[in-house]
């Protein structure tokens, strides 16, 4: 008796680890090889030309798919729109004003529901969508997994607790990021997304003012564009990376080195804490923060994917079905 128990814990434990590392085994390279195979064009042919009208917009798609990982997982919920009975993310503090890019996304899914109806999520045309961002900016190339399935819920606190603010210390990044599963290094690396896009006034109008830790002719040539008084120029923008803030590189870094980061959360990076000499490293060595920002995407692509027959398979990524 005592011992029939025990093997029967023994096997229901077995089994449950099983599960927990099926739950991102299910994510592959070739999950739509057959029922979708036009995908990759299909997705990055319209990636191309919103990145040709503006090149800012590879910026925001890369952004969406962190603020959507980041929030429950990779489950595209943060594509939903609010409606009378549910509150979306989109409102949230990190996205609210900010977020940007949505409607390249409903051109996507058009394109990709016109090739091949109710096969691919949402989920995974962010995905796609973020790489390809990456590639057509002039970073590196990798194979994105894919299977994931959306969500038919989303979660406006989640999305403001779990997105990191930009007055975030290096302490606190770091146990964000370690939420998520995430490594330091992964944290650091990711963060090299800022070599691309634009942040506005209010996200860092303290930093160009009262901070010390910053080149004093960057901090004064960002001021000329943002004033002091919070209650004007809030949406001026300025680009994250002051060298080229259209080409995916590793000049971020650069600019870390030299104080010139934008964001107090960028600087802290390399501010005499724990991951001062990795931020080093990627500033010289750019093939070494290509491969590891390669594998940090791909980390964070496997935050929590719902697969198998949980979530759905969204028609429209606005709404539910
Ligand atoms: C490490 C913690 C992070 C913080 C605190 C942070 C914060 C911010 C802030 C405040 C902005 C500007 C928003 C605005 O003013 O409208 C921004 C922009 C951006 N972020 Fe992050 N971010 C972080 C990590 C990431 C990651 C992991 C990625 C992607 C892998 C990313 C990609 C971007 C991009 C591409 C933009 C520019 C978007 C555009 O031009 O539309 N960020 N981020
Ligand atoms: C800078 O710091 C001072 C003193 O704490 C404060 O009064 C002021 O509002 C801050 N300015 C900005 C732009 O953050």
């Amino acid at each position: 008796m005592a011992s029939s128990s025990f093997l029967a814990v023994f096997v229901v434990v077995a089994l449950l680890m099983v599960s927990i590392r099926s739950s991102n085994a299910q994510l592959t390279t070739n999950f739509y090889s057959s029922s979708c195979p036009n995908l990759f064009s299909t997705v990055k042919s319209v990636v191309q030309s919103a990145i040709n009208k503006e090149a800012r917009m590879g910026a925001s798609l890369l952004r969406l798919f962190f603020h959507d990982c980041f929030v429950n997982g990779c489950d595209g919920s943060v594509l939903l729109d609010d409606t009378s009975s549910s509150t979306g993310e989109k409102t949230a503090i990190p996205n609210s004003g900010s977020l940007r890019g949505f409607e390249v996304i409903d051109q996507i899914k058009t394109a990709v529901e016109k090739a091949c109806p109710g096969v691919v999520s949402c989920a995974d045309v962010l995905t796609i969508t973020a790489r390809d961002s990456v590639v057509i900016l002039g970073g590196p190339t990798w194979n994105v997994k894919l299977g994931r399935r959306d969500a038919t819920t989303a979660s406006l606190s989640a999305a403001n607790n779990n997105i990191p603010p930009p007055t975030s210390s290096l302490s606190a990044l770091i146990t964000s990021f370690q939420n998520q599963g995430l490594s330091t290094t992964d944290m650091v690396a990711l963060s090299g997304a800022h070599t691309i896009g634009q942040a506005r006034c209010t996200s860092f109008r303290t930093r160009i003012y009262n901070e010390s830790n910053i080149d004093a002719s960057f901090s004064k040539t960002r001021q000329a564009n943002c004033p002091s008084a919070s209650n004007s120029g809030n949406n001026n923008l300025a680009p994250l990376d002051v060298q080229t803030p259209t080409s995916f590189d590793n000049d971020y870094y650069k600019n870390l080195v030299s104080q010139k980061g934008l964001l107090h959360s960028d600087q802290q990076l390399f501010s005499g804490g724990s991951t001062n000499a990795l931020v080093q490293t990627y500033s010289t060595k750019p093939s070494q923060f290509n491969s590891d920002f390669v594998t940090a995407m791909i980390n964070m692509g496997d935050i929590k994917p719902l697969t198998g027959s949980n979530g759905e398979i969204r028609k429209n990524c606005r709404k539910t079905n």
